[in-house]
């Protein structure tokens, strides 16, 4: 996924030649001679990059010939970030941000792209630049020019209005660099709000970016350079002047979320019109796939239609709704809690919950040169759990027509990593003997919610060996894990929740974001990463609620909570009011599940009870 590249700056040319210079530049590296003549006259500038040493020795020698200074960087490529970065930048920016959790404060970072405001122009490189682009920001904010046309900047911020001040600064600092027309478009996302590594951020970025660029009509390109001018006037490459929109709809969570969508739908459409493209869409992914307000949302901000009713007095209504929901109380002691959070997740030891046997069956995992020896030689010392793998093979659930008796047999039949995924979730079974939130959730039942979840996971991929690969029985086993921390930690919170979702009949989940910042399933996949378990577990644990933000197995996120959506229908197979199915939830499962359409939902919810009724046996494992 990472690969470290070289790249060849250019600093200065010392001979008087600057014709064979621009000649050799524009061959080798197919430069126009107008961008070849810029590179010669605003230096330092990227020339090339290359993952072999050998074409990076070879250029070297040839500008040593031509009598020009190049210096060469070691850069991170990496299939999640749209830009390389220098290895020093990256490291930078995450210490950072790790220092910024330290001092309880947000970070906003901001991604810049510079273009040339006509075809076949080109713009002064922007590497080097960095101490002029900073002018007149504070010692605390810094710049990183990432390419010769893309910039991050990293600043204390404490909300949306400080960006709204940032932005416009940015933009006028990077036109006295470059001189003449560009279009610059930024993104931003603040940490650790909307994320809590860089590239948790980026995704959120890439996405906003990704959002805006989509073209509003068929007929418009989809360049970004050609927007119509509403998209153009909601923009995230202008600020958002109605900041009061913004924060109360980008930041609204279960029981305000609740309010803004229990309102009129004239004023919540001529509320939410005022956002950015982005940010509608972001909205209404929020809601369930089948709730009315979702096709209804959907086909306004396809048509950016006005809202029906005249003369409303949004902004009016607005500042009243703001004030009588105590926004900013809430929004103050969510900072103070997600603060809390991070205190408690970074002072959590590493390793300390999991236990030993499922870290050394996941270092077996990880070690390419391991195999059935290794995995027999762990299990051989615990019994019960080699016990529990066999009753588990032999269960109806794999449909074996042979009985197995040995681990052997079972890593022959099943294979190693079907082997390793299960003696993981079962081994983790120890971990879920927690702290107890009294009458209200038993880490027993949640551990018999996991493994229940976990099968039906299974029961959902068979004959799709990609997912069983990923881990998704140890993905669900763990899915909910998040849960067993808040409630170990903050016993009177989460009591409140929980209270609140059975009272307003709205998802655990949601309200935990409004709360705390962060939802079970982020706060697992912290837990997780500590635990160094792989990406894809890490992932579908976070995003098992909203699998549309996992950066790189979103399949796999959405199959975890879908599991667990299944999971929830009581007997009678009708759902809880506080289980929801989010809109790109369902539309991840549509396109990683051969035929799964939205009138599957009810065979999947049959199907699963009866696969379910049919492996209760696997039960008695887990008690
Ligand atoms: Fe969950
Ligand atoms: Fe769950």
């Amino acid at each position: 996924m990472k690969e470290l590249i070289y790249r060849i700056i250019f600093k200065k040319l010392h001979s008087k030649n600057a014709d064979d210079f621009i000649r050799y530049i524009s061959r080798e590296f197919d430069f126009s001679k107008k961008k070849a003549e810029l590179i010669l006259n605003s230096p330092p500038a990227i020339l090339c990059e290359s993952p072999s040493k050998n074409i990076i020795k070879t250029a070297l020698k040839n500008f040593k010939d031509l009598d020009a200074r190049v210096s060469v960087q070691r850069v991170i490529k990496d299939e999640r970030l749209p830009f390389n970065i220098d290895q020093w930048q990256l490291k930078w920016i995450s210490k950072l941000l790790n220092m910024t959790l330290m001092v309880g404060v947000d970070s906003a970072l901001l991604y810049v792209m510079v273009q040339p405001e006509t075809k076949g122009n080109e713009l002064i490189p922007l590497t080097g630049k960095e101490s002029e682009i900073e002018k007149g920001f504070r010692e605390s904010d810094s710049v990183y020019v990432v390419d010769d046309n893309k910039i991050l900047f990293l600043g204390f911020t404490t909300d949306e209005d400080g960006i709204e001040i940032l932005i416009p600064k940015i933009i006028q600092n990077i036109k006295n660099v470059v001189q003449q027309g560009a279009i610059i478009k930024i993104s931003h996302a603040i940490f650790p709000r909307d994320g809590y590594s860089f590239y948790e951020l980026i995704h959120v970025i890439q996405k906003k970016l990704n959002v805006n660029a989509t073209p509003r009509k068929k007929s418009e390109s989809p360049s970004f350079s050609k927007k119509s001018p509403e998209e153009s006037k909601h923009s995230h490459t202008i600020p958002i002047k109605n900041s009061i929109y913004s924060t109360l709809f980008n930041d609204a969570r279960g029981s305000l979320f609740n309010q803004l969508i229990t309102m009129d739908l004239e004023l919540l459409w001529d509320g939410l019109r005022k956002l950015s493209l982005s940010d509608q869409t972001l909205f209404c992914l929020r809601l369930p796939y089948n709730s009315p307000l979702t096709t209804i949302l959907s086909e306004r901000i396809k048509s950016q239609a006005p809202s029906k009713k005249k003369g409303i007095d949004t902004k009016k209504r607005m500042e009243r709704l703001f004030s009588t929901m105590d926004f900013e109380k809430k929004q103050t002691q969510r900072k103070k809690n997600q603060t809390a959070v991070i205190a408690k997740l970074d002072r959590l030891e590493s390793l300390s919950t999991i236990p030993s046997v499922a870290i050394q069956i996941y270092n077996v995992a990880m070690d390419p040169k391991s195999g059935i020896d290794d995995i027999q030689e762990i299990l051989q010392l615990d019994q019960v759990m080699t016990l529990k793998i066999l009753k588990l093979v032999n269960a109806s659930f794999y449909g074996l027509s042979q009985k197995v008796t040995s681990v052997k047999e079972a890593v022959i039949i099943l294979g190693t990593d079907e082997i390793i995924n299960m003696a993981f979730g079962l081994s983790l079974a120890e971990s879920f003997k927690g702290p107890c939130l009294e009458g209200l959730i038993d880490p027993k039942a949640l551990w018999k919610h996991s493994v229940k979840t976990a099968l039906i996971g299974k029961y959902l991929c068979r004959g799709r060996k990609k997912f069983a690969d990923d881990g998704i029985f140890a993905a669900c086993i763990l899915h909910d894990f998040g849960k067993l921390f808040l409630i170990e930690n903050f016993p009177d919170e989460y009591r409140k929740i929980f209270e609140l979702s059975k009272k307003m009949q709205l998802p655990i989940y949601d309200l935990e974001e409004e709360v705390f910042g962060y939802n079970h399933g982020g706060i697992g996949g912290i837990i997780a990463k500590k635990w160094n378990l792989p990406e894809s577990l890490i992932q579908a644990i976070s995003f098992h609620h909203h699998p549309s933000s996992s950066e790189s197995h979103a399949g796999l996120a959405a199959i975890t909570g879908f599991a667990n959506y299944l999971c929830s229908f009581d007997e009678k197979r009708s759902l809880p009011k506080t289980t929801f199915l989010l809109k790109d939830h369902l539309d991840i499962l549509e396109s990683v599940l051969d035929d799964f359409t939205i009138n599957s939902i009810e065979d999947a919810v049959k199907n699963s009870k009866i696969f379910l009724e049919e492996n209760k046996a696997i039960f008695s494992l887990f008690s």
